[in-house]
């Protein structure tokens, strides 16, 4: 399963739903994969801390190589690290892709990831693909390359005019790339139960018929915690509540 995690709006929980999901997978067994294609560096740095800087090759050369012709391209898996998880392996971001993405949208390097993802679903029982927070080169790549779109959402007005936007990227993806992709659901992050204007937005949704996910996620302050000590919350505290949630959340996407 190729899972792709976007929203164009920034700071929605992408990444620390990437991680956290990843490691509940390759906690179960699965082997697991996170790609990180976010020039923020975000979830790489959650899960490897300061050795991130340490670790090469990045997606940086990975992307980089596609650039120059050689007859002796790397197979994606050199690419690919291991993290201090069992099952769980990492491609690491770079901040030089934010400086590559001109270039690379310019020589037509849409379809790479998909045929480099396609290669390491060989491999990997799950692959989790954070995005940065834009609609871009990366973000296309991934929707191109992936099985499933799950969209982090905040519950606020702002992030429901997004979701629209986003929605319908995604069915143009669809359209005209990856007749494959499908939306797997909207994830409901820093849910405030009490509070009305949360609770009437999920419900507007869903009478909308778009596909909320039934598990929602607390705000903790514990993430904080989580993401200072790279410890996803499984590791950091396995019957916190927000730990809990997110189990509860991978079930659900395994129901389905
Ligand atoms: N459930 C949560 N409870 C409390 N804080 C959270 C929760 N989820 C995310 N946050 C916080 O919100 C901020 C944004 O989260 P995160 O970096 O995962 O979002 P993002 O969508 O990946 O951001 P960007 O668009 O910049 O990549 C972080 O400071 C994170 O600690
Ligand atoms: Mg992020």
């Amino acid at each position: 399963m190729k899972r792709v995690i976007f929203n164009q709006k920034g700071g929605v929980g992408k990444s620390t739903i990437a991680v956290n999901l990843a490691a509940i997978a390759a906690h179960q067994g699965k082997r697991t994969l996170l790609i990180d294609i976010d020039p923020q560096c975000n979830s790489s740095r959650y899960v490897l801390g300061a050795a991130t800087t340490e670790v090469a090759p990045t997606l940086g050369a990975y992307f980089e190589q596609m650039l120059s012709f050689s007859m002796f391209a790397k197979e994606a898996s050199h690419y690919v690290h291991t993290t201090p998880f069992e099952n769980l392996s990492i491609m690491v971001a770079h901040p030089e892709l934010g400086d590559l993405q001109s270039k690379l949208e310019s020589r037509h390097k849409i379809y790479k990831l998909r045929d480099t993802l396609k290669e390491l679903s060989q491999q990997y029982d799950e692959i989790f693909v954070d995005t940065p927070p834009a609609y871009n080169f990366f973000t296309q790549s991934a929707l191109i390359a992936a099985d499933t779109c799950l969209i982090p959402f905040d519950c606020d007005d702002f992030s429901r005019q997004a979701l629209y936007t986003l929605i319908n990227n995604v069915k143009e993806i669809k359209a005209d790339h990856n007749a494959n992709l499908s939306i797997e659901g909207i994830v409901v992050n820093q849910f405030q139960p009490r509070a009305l204007l949360p609770q009437r937005l999920v419900d507007e949704l869903k009478e909308e018929g778009l596909p909320v996910m039934e598990n929602k996620l607390s705000s903790s302050i514990r993430i904080r915690e989580s993401h200072e000590r790279n410890l996803p919350m499984i590791h950091l505290d396995r019957n916190h509540k927000l730990s809990q949630e997110f189990l509860a959340l991978y079930g659900e996407l395994q129901a389905a």
